[in-house]
């Protein structure tokens, strides 16, 4: 029992990003448009990743934040080295499907692609730290979508197929963590950041939906299967934009409101882990009039499970029979929880929220856990001395590592922990600079100014004792 308590020897800290808020650089030595790359900063942001705008043609007078973001393809090798500095274990980011294939249908990688990403990871690895990476970070290849309506079209597993083994391959021996899809449950939510989908008009668009996520998980689970089959070792993870939701109230029906969303996010993490359709999802693809298309061999590949569960956490969702009010967290509707202080861009803080939720994705599926995005979004300002004193990031991170410690002594497993953010970058929801999470500053704003100069701000130190101490000195 007493080593249950504790965390973990070999627990992996860290941080993360990915390569569309971070790397920019997005026609550099052959890559290709994704859908992150057409999301331009500003009115229509929203509009575009709903899947409600048809025309994605690029505007010259637009600013599309991913096309430089913070410079990671150019920066890594120091910016990797300051994570080390903070005594890194693991670091995870992701592969731009648009650098190894551009197109997303071709029939050989691109090199230089390939050569990025190796050169990443053995940067990690000179100084021990593992990768943890994400084949597809809201980052579809915008060819796939103007030719066969992306997720729509059972093509896609191929491709993506194709992409992960590519991958797989050229990383075996570099990489041994892998999550096949970022927040894997935001395809419901926002369907062209999560999935490339673009509504036509008076389409069912939870048919759309459900459809492009069948794709998405037969893709997953043959991705998995692979991945096993060229390396045992390597582990892969599902991935989910997680927060458990509590009813508003003990009204009976607010209870089983907040049960229906809780599965309306659950739905996918319950295929990857189990291996087959919950039962729950025939009354709701019944009532929702979603007729899906599928082959009797899809139910066989989904037999391929993951091996760990991996999620983001930033808030709590709150939900009631009457949702009238709504808040965003994360792009999931939820109520405000009257009991919980915001942040600055109104998304709750609930650390208890953590405990809860790492308890109940345990209860429920019995595999390993991996918390691999938490974190504040803050408004932070470089003082006169030149520092950031993120005392704000610092207590949010800590009462979450608290709790976190709470949810291992509870009985939960956890590999690792990684932040959102390890270095500031472009908001995926709002497109932002000034929505900060990292322990470094990057000198940028929201109008696509500034030097690119890094920082180290005050949870940078901070940090770096937690990990030093194992998270003992908080
Ligand atoms: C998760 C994403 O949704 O939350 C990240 O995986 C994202 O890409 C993070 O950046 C924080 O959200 P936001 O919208 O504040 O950047």
């Amino acid at each position: 029992f007493e080593e249950q308590l504790a965390l973990p020897a070999d627990f992996l800290w860290g941080g993360a990003i990915s390569a569309n808020q971070s790397e920019g650089a997005y026609r550099a030595d052959g890559k290709g448009l994704s859908t992150v790359d057409v999301i331009p900063h500003g009115s229509n942001r929203l509009k575009v990743k709903l899947g409600l705008e048809e025309n994605l043609a690029l505007d010259p007078e637009a600013y599309y934040p991913s096309h430089e973001a913070i410079d990671f393809y150019h920066t890594y090798k120091s910016d990797i080295k300051l994570m080390a500095e903070m005594g890194f274990k693991v670091f995870r980011t992701s592969i731009a499907w648009t650098r190894i294939f551009p197109k997303g249908d071709e029939a050989a990688p691109n090199q230089k692609g390939l050569e990025f990403y190796r050169s990443v990871f053995e940067e990690c690895r000179k100084y021990d730290i593992e990768p943890l990476v994400t084949l597809c970070h809201f980052d579809t290849p915008m060819h796939l979508v103007d030719t066969i309506g992306s997720w729509r079209s059972r093509e896609m597993i191929n491709h993506f197929v194709n992409y992960a083994k590519t991958c797989f391959e050229a990383f075996d021996g570099l990489v041994k963590y892998w999550l096949t899809f970022n927040e894997i449950n935001i395809l419901l939510h926002s369907p062209f950041s999560g999935a490339g989908l673009v509504f036509k008009p008076g389409e069912n668009h939870d048919l759309v939906k459900y459809q492009a996520a069948h794709h998405v998980l037969v893709a997953s689970s043959l991705a998995t299967k692979l991945a096993h089959e060229i390396n045992p070792e390597n582990q892969i993870g599902c991935m989910l934009a997680g927060g458990d939701f509590y009813p508003e109230t003990c009204h009976p029906e607010d209870v089983w409101v907040a049960l229906n969303k809780d599965r309306e996010n659950l739905f996918f993490i319950d295929v990857q882990v189990r291996g087959y359709y919950p039962r729950y999802t025939k009354r709701l693809f019944r009532e929702k009039k979603i007729d899906l298309k599928t082959e009797a061999a899809d139910f066989e590949i989904l037999k391929h499970t993951v091996d760990f569960v991996s999620f983001s956490y930033y808030a709590s969702r709150c939900a009631s029979h009457q949702m009238t009010q709504s808040s965003e967290a994360n792009v999931v509707k939820s109520l405000p929880n009257p009991y919980l202080e915001k942040s600055d861009w109104g998304w709750a803080i609930d650390p208890l929220g953590l405990r809860i939720t790492m308890n109940t994705l345990y209860d429920r599926y019995q595999k390993p856990l991996f918390l691999v995005e938490n974190g504040l979004g803050a408004k932070d300002t470089v003082d006169k001395d030149g520092q950031v004193q993120d005392d704000y990031r610092i207590a949010y991170l800590r009462d979450h590592i608290k709790a976190m410690k709470e949810a291992i002594a509870d009985g939960v497993e956890l590999l690792g922990y990684t932040t959102w953010s390890a270095i500031d970058l472009v908001s995926a929801s709002t497109g932002e600079m000034s929505k900060r999470y990292g322990f470094i500053y990057v000198d940028k704003d929201d109008t696509n100014q500034g030097t690119l100069k890094r920082i180290k701000k005050k949870s940078f130190a901070w940090y770096k004792q937690v990990i030093a101490s194992h998270g003992e000195d908080l």
